[in-house]
């Protein structure tokens, strides 16, 4: 029996709110799904954004890098010793992002690919289908690792759940992630009672993961408008039981 999980969402820029939330518990794993830096137009459709008039980031590559450095050393300060994060990221800015946890005292353990075949048809290069997951730690030497299958590959591909067929997805934000892939990240590097930070909750997948596997979880999202969106897909009030009973995922984790 999968224990209730508390769940909080605070709204407000992450900057500002990560750390004042972490001085009264450190996370022990955050999963960051950074804003882009682009701004979709219709003819920068490389994610497949169809609905990206909701969703327009306002960077230079300056300012992104500024924006990075914060936001990676303060999940840094708010992760206890043994933490990790999961930082998920297209290939446009990641070079930023790479830079930023150079900064950092971070180690890299894996930089690792969710490849979806949902890439938008183009004539005159290869179709994007793959997001860049990295798994950096504070201590090399211990943290936790919770292998989901015997020989778990760096490439995580579901063929049957993908990118946009996610029947957990719900109308109103442009990129969510699926919870399949937020419930391996979860279950591999932490415990059921941890604590999980969702740094750029959007829709709101990781909470709903993290409530899914037992772990407590604080979601930080800048606008206001996605918290309705967010506590709808992460069942805010309703009692997960149901959930559970219904779910159409467990077919697709890997043992
Ligand atoms: C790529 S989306 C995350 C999508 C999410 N993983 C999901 O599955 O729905 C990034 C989110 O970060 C939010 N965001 C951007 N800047 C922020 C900031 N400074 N603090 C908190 N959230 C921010 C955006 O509003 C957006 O909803």
């Amino acid at each position: 029996m999968k224990s209730e999980s508390k769940y909080k969402l605070v709204i407000g820029d992450v900057n500002e709110t990560l750390p004042a939330i972490a001085k009264d518990r450190f996370f022990d794993l955050i999963i960051a799904d950074p804003p882009f830096g682009i701004s979709f137009s219709k003819s920068s459709h490389e994610y497949g954004a169809d609905d990206y008039h909701l969703y327009n980031d306002d960077f230079t590559p300056d300012s992104y890098y500024e924006f990075s450095k914060k936001w990676v050393q303060n999940s840094y300060n708010a992760l206890n010793p043994n933490g990790s994060l999961y930082i998920i990221s297209g290939w446009t800015n990641l070079q930023y992002i790479l830079n930023a946890l150079e900064t950092t005292d971070f180690h890299t353990l894996n930089h690792a690919i969710w490849h979806f075949s949902w890439g938008v048809y183009t004539k005159r290069r290869f179709v994007t289908s793959h997001y860049h997951i990295l798994l950096l730690v504070k201590n090399r030497k211990k943290y936790q690792f919770v292998k989901q299958k015997h020989y778990d590959e760096d490439v995580f591909f579901w063929k049957e759940y993908n990118r946009g067929n996610d029947p957990h997805r719900i109308k109103g934000h442009p990129c969510q992630l699926p919870i399949v892939l937020l419930e391996k990240l979860i279950l591999t590097s932490s415990s059921a009672g941890d604590l999980v930070g969702d740094v750029f909750s959007g829709s709101g997948g990781t909470i709903l993961a993290a409530r899914r596997t037992g772990r407590d979880v604080i979601g930080f999202e800048l606008r206001e408008e996605y918290k309705k969106i967010i506590e709808e897909k992460a069942l805010f009030g309703k009692s997960l039981i149901k959930e559970f009973q219904n779910t159409t995922l467990d077919k697709f984790l890997d043992k």
